[in-house]
């Protein structure tokens, strides 16, 4: 099967097409590298650089690589830049997204695999979160996430379009070559490593005021080599599913940000300071996901569920790559 990874070079997107290409002869690996990094992606795949806004790039794209099969990464995802920036986020994350599908089925592509998040829940009713609780975001981000899986539920019953949404939870960690390298970086994990290598002073903490038991917001980190996975388990599936269909990607385990800074010194072995901040905007206390359904339908198992390995890998890839992909 040929398939096309938008967003290729991003952090997940380079971990999902060194895993892609393990399983199909043709990846071919999209981005316009505004934010991702041609370092990242690996080089037994086709890389094109080319944007969703552009139509004919599009076009051409899919028809010369004769394109089966999409999966669609390219998106804006810093939540808290979408609380200032709500008409970038919707034109990038949904207007260039259905870019992306009206052109798919221009070429009879059916099957997609879309990079949606937890962010789509906002406040969650209840812990875990099941994939049928109300959906109520509290942000741009979240809420551009929300309409394109909904686009896709349309496009599914009109046009045949079969779909796979992964609501994915926080991803972290590093696979051995491909890791999380954002400018700039605001991601808790990444930011603590940062400030192990001497790069960063202190970590804030971003609200102690939350409903939680260390009044810090609590998420469900998940790594990035077992939402790949998933990538491939769900293309697998769409061979058999009908119309559109959603899954939470996590662990089921959630940790306070001071949990994980004090996860980071144990694997790191370093004393990291910290300075208590307010609430960062668009941030829910706790999002915690039930997997249940990934479990049973797509045969998803995390194999690095606990924190502890997963700030391990991130802090191997930092540690090679202390200046990310620029790094020599
Ligand atoms: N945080 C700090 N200090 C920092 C950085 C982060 O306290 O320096 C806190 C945040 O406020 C948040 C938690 O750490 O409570 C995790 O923050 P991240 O920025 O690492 O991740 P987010 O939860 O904001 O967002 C990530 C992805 C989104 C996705 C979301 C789903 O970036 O795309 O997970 O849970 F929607």
């Amino acid at each position: 099967m040929n398939v096309l990874v938008t967003g290729a070079a991003g952090y997940i997107g380079s971990v999902v097409t060194e895993q892609l290409v393990q399983e199909w002869d043709l990846v071919v690996a999209l981005d316009n590298l505004k934010q991702g990094h041609r370092q990242a992606v690996t080089r037994e795949a086709t890389f094109v650089q080319a944007d969703l806004a552009n139509l004919e790039e599009l076009d051409d794209v899919i028809r010369h690589y004769q394109v089966e099969a999409v999966i669609h990464l390219a998106a804006d995802s810093l939540v808290e830049y979408s609380m200032n920036d709500p008409k970038g986020f919707f034109r990038r994350n949904v207007i260039y997204g259905v870019n992306l599908i009206d052109t798919m089925l221009k070429h009879s592509v059916y099957k997609l695999i879309f990079s949606s998040s937890a962010a789509v829940y906002g406040e969650p009713e209840k812990i875990p979160i099941e994939e049928n609780d109300a959906t109520r975001p509290m942000n741009p981000y979240g809420e551009s996430k929300l309409m394109f899986e909904r686009l896709l539920y349309w496009y599914g019953q009109a046009y045949g379009l079969k779909s796979i949404s992964l609501r994915y939870f926080n991803a972290a960690g590093a696979s051995q070559r491909f890791g999380e390298d954002h400018n700039p970086e605001t991601h808790l994990i990444p930011s603590v490593l940062r400030a192990v290598l001497g790069q960063l002073n202190e970590i804030s903490i971003f609200g102690t005021d939350y409903p939680t038991k260390d009044g810090s917001c609590i998420r469900d980190y998940i790594h990035v080599v077992d939402i790949a996975k998933a990538h491939i388990l769900s293309l697998k599936y769409l061979e058999k599913s009908k119309g559109s269909e959603v899954y939470n990607l996590g662990n089921g385990e959630g940790y306070s940000v001071m949990e994980v800074i004090e996860t980071v010194r144990k694997v790191t072995d370093t004393q990291i300071r910290t300075v208590i901040h307010s609430r960062r905007p668009g941030d829910p206390a706790i999002l915690v996901a039930s997997s249940m359904l990934a479990k049973s339908r797509l045969g998803w198992q995390p194999e690095f569920p606990d924190l502890e390995s997963i700030i391990e890998s991130a802090w191997q890839w930092q540690k090679k790559h202390p200046h990310g992909y620029s790094s020599k």
